[in-house]
């Protein structure tokens, strides 16, 4: 940290996610100093259009061009929330190049580019973290990296869009068409207004990408990964897997065997006895089996501003407080 007096961090986004940072940090100020020993304190904001109002205090400074945010003397951590791998991956490759620490929830980014920004904040020595890209809320990514300290992880089978499972959830309990349920779900800000990523699978993909690139340290081509979404799903289908019991359900998997690898998006039927039968409605869920520990299942609100914005200062958190660094061995004179 360059200045003893605080922790410096620039925003870049201040819509659903950046915004929900930015209020998380105002709101948990004295849990954070106590946490790292000093206030974290949002210096600047990186937006698309300085003209919109914001709430934020007036000490913020607040640009649409990067470079201001570079020049910035004594900062520390850029967190990232914009949308889409450009302009982001050349933002973000910069701040590493300049020593500063960064937070991500730019999934799609991440998917293509994880590899290259993780290599680059290695040799640079900064952290780079991404618990945020997958799953919002439910903190998979630091759950994953702790099991694979001892695990070999066999398998994952996932439901980690909200707005997918949504979808298919009303279709079922109101007997409604997908496009109808749709329009419910943007009506209730789950689903974007151009909902290609979600409906079409893309959103889901991207988080699988992320996944397997974390359980197998390789780089994942998206060529190589089949990515069907829920537009081919009829109120009948639904139907006529409620007959045998059964559920469709949107989900991404991961099968390692030894050297082999296996990733896929797909419509998956699951019956009653399915640990994913019962995950309804925006939740995501992550089924793990670990060599070692068996099935694990994480689930919870897989994307939202607070939820979202809750593990983005948790790794904000773990970049200045580490608990396993913070483990020192006793040694026996
Ligand atoms: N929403 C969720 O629940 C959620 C959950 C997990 C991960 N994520 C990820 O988090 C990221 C942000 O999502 P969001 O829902 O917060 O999006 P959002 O509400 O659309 O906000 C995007 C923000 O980025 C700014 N922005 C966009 N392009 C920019 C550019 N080229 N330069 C500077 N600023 C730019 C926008 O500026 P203006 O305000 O001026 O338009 C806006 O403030 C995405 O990558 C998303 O995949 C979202």
């Amino acid at each position: 940290m360059s200045d003893e007096s605080s922790i410096k961090v620039a925003l870049l986004g201040f819509g659903t996610v950046g915004s929900g940072v930015y209020e998380v940090i105002e709101s948990r100020q004295n849990q954070l100093r106590h946490l790292v020993g000093h206030p974290i304190e949002v210096v600047a904001v990186l937006v698309d259009d300085i003209s919109k109002e914001r709430k934020m205090g007036s000490h913020v400074f607040v640009t649409d061009d990067f470079q201001e945010i570079l020049a910035l003397p004594d900062l520390d951590v850029v967190v990232e929330a914009i949308v889409g791998v450009e302009p982001a991956y050349t933002y973000l490759s910069h701040a590493i190049d300049q020593g500063l620490h960064v937070v991500t929830a730019n999934k799609e980014l991440f998917a293509h580019k994880g590899f290259e920004l993780q290599k680059r904040a290695k040799d640079q020595g900064v952290e780079l973290k991404f618990e945020a890209t997958v799953a919002g809320g439910v903190p998979i990514i630091g759950a994953l990296t702790k099991l694979l300290q001892v695990n070999q992880v066999l398998k994952i089978e996932a439901i980690l869009n909200g707005t997918s499972n949504y979808i298919l959830t009303k279709m079922r309990e109101e007997q409604i068409s997908l496009e109808k349920a749709l329009t419910e779900a943007q009506a209730l800000g789950y689903a974007e207004a151009n909902p290609t990523n979600d409906i079409e699978g893309y959103d889901a993909l991207y988080k699988i990408m992320i996944l397997t690139e974390l359980l197998t340290g390789r780089k994942v081509n998206q060529n190589y990964v089949r990515c069907a979404g829920i537009s081919t799903i009829s109120t009948d289908d639904i139907n006529q897997a409620n007959l045998r019991h059964e559920r469709i359900k949107h989900v991404g998997v991961i099968e390692i065997s030894g050297e082999k690898v296996f990733s896929e998006v797909s419509l998956l039927t699951v019956s009653e006895s399915h640990k994913l039968y019962s995950v309804e409605g925006v939740d995501n869920a992550v089924l793990v089996t670990g060599d070692l520990i068996g099935e694990l299942v994480f689930q919870g609100p897989g994307a939202g501003k607070y939820p979202t914005a809750s593990v983005m200062v948790e790794d904000l958190v773990d970049i200045y407080n580490p608990v396993s660094k913070s483990i020192k061995l006793v040694t026996k004179k």
